[in-house]
């Protein structure tokens, strides 16, 4: 399996990545950031209103590793959206980060009233070169189809919720057919699927843990993968993900639970 994906403008994005939502305190971002850059990981995913752009910039720095090796996605969130208003935000971000260029921003949820206009600024940012990829973030099909309606550059990208529990085909191939790459979060959903008998014979059968499963699957199916940790063993557990394939067979098994589980908000009430 390759660790990169090439996205429809030719950047390559890691295939693998931390998230960094939500950790108990703010210290723990920047060690968690440096515990992954060291385990190998090349792709950090925050978002300005996850507060820790700040830590996330310090780790990079703690880490010594290149800022051209690492693949940094921000997001701008609902109360910073319209077109002047992302233009600001995009600044903040980079000011905290710590850097003067993102590899990917991302409107990170379709706010009704400002989502044309924000993609209008994310298509100037990317045209000026101040960041090398442009997407969204929970946008479903009806998000999608009304963006090609004013879009004049398509998302390179598109951020949703995605598990065994949220299983979207339709949407993933919707995705693939407009040459949009799919990203998935909350793959371990977020901790609430570890009892599943379904993953825990799966994980036996690959001599690995459920956690390893849900990532493995995730990527299997060519979505981009954002685990959260903020432990290293668990930051250095979740990428040792390369050396195993899950069969077709199970697969199938894991593309298949009726019971849906989800952690965020449902997207479809941005409509
Ligand atoms: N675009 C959006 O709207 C959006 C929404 C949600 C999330 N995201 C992004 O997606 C990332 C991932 O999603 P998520 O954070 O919601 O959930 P997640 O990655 O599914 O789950 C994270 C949880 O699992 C635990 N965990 C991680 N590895 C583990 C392991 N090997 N064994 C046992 N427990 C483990 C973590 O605890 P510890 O940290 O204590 O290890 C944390 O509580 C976020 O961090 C964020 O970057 C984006």
């Amino acid at each position: 399996m390759n660790k990169t994906v090439t996205l429809q403008n030719g950047i390559e994005m890691p295939l693998l990545g931390l998230g960094i939502y939500a950790p108990g305190t703010l210290d723990e971002v920047s060690n968690a950031v440096a515990y992954a850059l060291a385990a190998g990981y090349r792709m950090i995913d925050t978002a300005s209103i996850y507060k820790n752009e700040e830590e996330v910039g310090k780790g990079i720095l703690k880490s010594g590793i290149d800022r051209k090796e690492i693949f940094i996605t921000s997001k701008v969130y609902n109360d910073e959206q319209g077109y002047e208003e992302t233009f600001k935000a995009f600044d903040r971000s980079l000011n905290r980060l710590q850097t003067d260029y993102l590899d990917l921003y991302l409107i990170h949820w379709p706010v009704r009233e400002h989502r044309e206009a924000t993609w209008k600024a994310l298509e100037k940012l990317y045209t000026e070169g101040r960041v090398r990829a442009i997407g969204v973030s929970n946008y479903y099909e009806p998000h999608l189809e009304e963006l090609q309606t004013y879009a004049e550059i398509m998302p390179m990208v598109n951020q949703f919720e995605f598990n065994p529990f949220l299983f979207l085909p339709d949407l993933l191939t919707y995705c693939k057919n407009l040459g949009i790459q799919p990203e998935g979060y909350a793959p371990l959903v977020r901790g609430k699927a570890e009892d599943n008998e379904v993953l825990n014979a799966v994980a036996q059968r690959c001599g690995k843990s459920t956690y390893q499963v849900l990532i493995r699957w995730s990527m299997q199916h060519g979505v981009v993968t954002i685990p959260k940790s903020v432990k290293k063993d668990r930051i250095e557990q979740n990428f040792d993900v390369w050396d195993f394939e899950i069969s077709e067979e199970d697969m199938h098994l894991l593309n298949s639970f009726e019971t849906q589980i989800r952690v965020a908000e449902d997207p479809m009430s941005y409509l």
